[in-house]
């Protein structure tokens, strides 16, 4: 008889993971989140602190009462699809059902296309700092990251950064406007050259749009009109205030969503049923919940620039998208240090470098939080910042 095994030890010889997971690093900022207590003032996390829309809230409840909990299409229910693609005919009128899946969150929505359009050994072209997941799933299809610079102040993808970058094995490029992390947003130019490249070069675009309708200055270019050569990805996460909600989209040519259907089939058969009937009894006002949040975000991002402004040694251009603010900073200490200073101070926010080599000597706070909140973080910020 074996004696009593013990489960709490890690790693265990026989579950072990896979190279592939085993190349990718877990999220550095975890230690971090591990310090926080409740009277911490949260600006790490990027998500709306208003709750989704009443109509979503009730479309749920009634579409549970209903029925509608079994397995559904793998694309997506119709209504939703054709919803979705209606709400989008602000960037290319000819949208249709066909041209859009729903996915269970935009990060799926991303993992998915990487694990459908990249074989080994691909090179796929992401921005640097750029989201943190953009690495790691091309790392899990097999490819192979290539980092880009963006421009310095604005944040736009530096288009000689990303001609250099260009070889045999390049298939893909990453985009992001508005950014997280920095806020950055694309101008029609920069959005004309990366479509001109992707036409004369042969690649595709994978553009992750899920801040599209936070601008609050100029407007946003998206890839939508180039389905020929484009993917976008969005997400109800932040437009409809439901981070934990996991519901997403992606819009291409019906041939690349049949592709991601496909994929999408075997990573989770359909996403989920409910939900999806909430969010479509949702859409109709959905216009109407942004003018009530996005107006409340601009206020904030004002009062945490004029913040960041007066803090000597901190230094940033005003965001113009996304909900972040990504300051750079001027002492000699890594943003993972002086991240973790703020933290016991009783200030989260997410250090610059697990964005990519290019966010050190940065933080990113995310002003999707109250004017309060915001206020007591930055008196925070003020008092460590005195200190280095
Ligand atoms: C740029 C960007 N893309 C995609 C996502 C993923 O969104 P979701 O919460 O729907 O997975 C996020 C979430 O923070 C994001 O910031």
């Amino acid at each position: 008889m074996m004696g009593k095994l013990d489960i709490t030890a890690l790693p265990s010889p026989t579950v072990r993971p896979s190279q592939r997971l085993d190349s990718v690093p877990l999220s550095g900022i975890r230690k971090l989140f591990d310090l926080v207590t409740p009277e911490t003032v949260n600006l790490g996390i990027g998500e709306p602190d208003f709750q989704p829309p009443a109509e979503a809230l009730e479309g749920l409840s009634q579409a549970c009462k209903k029925g509608h909990n079994k397995y559904g299409p793998t694309n997506g229910i119709p209504p939703l699809r054709k919803a979705v693609a209606e709400y989008s005919q602000r960037y290319n009128a000819d949208l249709e059902e066909g041209n859009v899946i729903i996915t269970p969150s935009g990060t799926s929505a991303l993992m998915t296309i990487m694990q459908a359009f990249v074989d080994p050994g691909d090179e796929i072209l992401m921005p640097n700092p750029g989201f943190v997941v953009y690495k790691p799933h091309i790392m899990l299809a097999g490819g192979v990251p290539v980092e880009y610079s963006l421009t310095p102040g604005d944040f736009e993808p530096q288009i000689e950064s990303i001609m250099e970058s260009i070889g045999p094995r390049t298939k893909a490029i990453v985009v992001n406007s508005p950014s997280n992390p920095t806020g950055g947003v694309i101008s029609a130019e920069t959005r004309r050259a990366l479509g001109d490249i992707a036409k004369d070069k042969g690649l595709m675009i994978i553009s992750d749009e899920v801040y599209d309708r936070f601008i609050y200055e100029g407007e946003h270019h998206s890839f939508l009109d180039q389905l020929e050569d484009c993917i976008v990805v969005n997400a109800f996460s932040k437009s409809m205030a439901a981070t934990g909600w996991r519901m997403g989209y992606a819009i291409s040519n019906t041939g690349a969503i049949d592709e991601m259907g496909k994929m999408q089939y075997h990573m989770t058969a359909c996403p989920n049923t409910p939900m999806q009937f909430g969010l479509l009894n949702a859409m109709p006002t959905i216009e109407r919940f942004l003018q009530e949040m996005v107006p409340v975000f601009d206020k904030r991002r004002k009062l945490i620039a004029k913040r960041i402004d007066a803090i000597p040694g901190f230094e940033m251009q005003m965001p113009k998208g996304s909900f972040y603010a990504f300051p750079s900073y001027d002492a000699e200490i890594s943003s993972g240090d002086l991240a973790m200073m703020l933290v016991k101070d009783g200030l989260v926010c997410t250090p610059g470098s697990a964005f990519g080599s290019a966010g050190e000597g940065h933080l990113r706070f995310s002003y999707a939080n109250s004017e309060e909140n915001i206020e007591k973080g930055m008196d925070i910020l003020e008092r460590v910042a005195a200190k280095l």
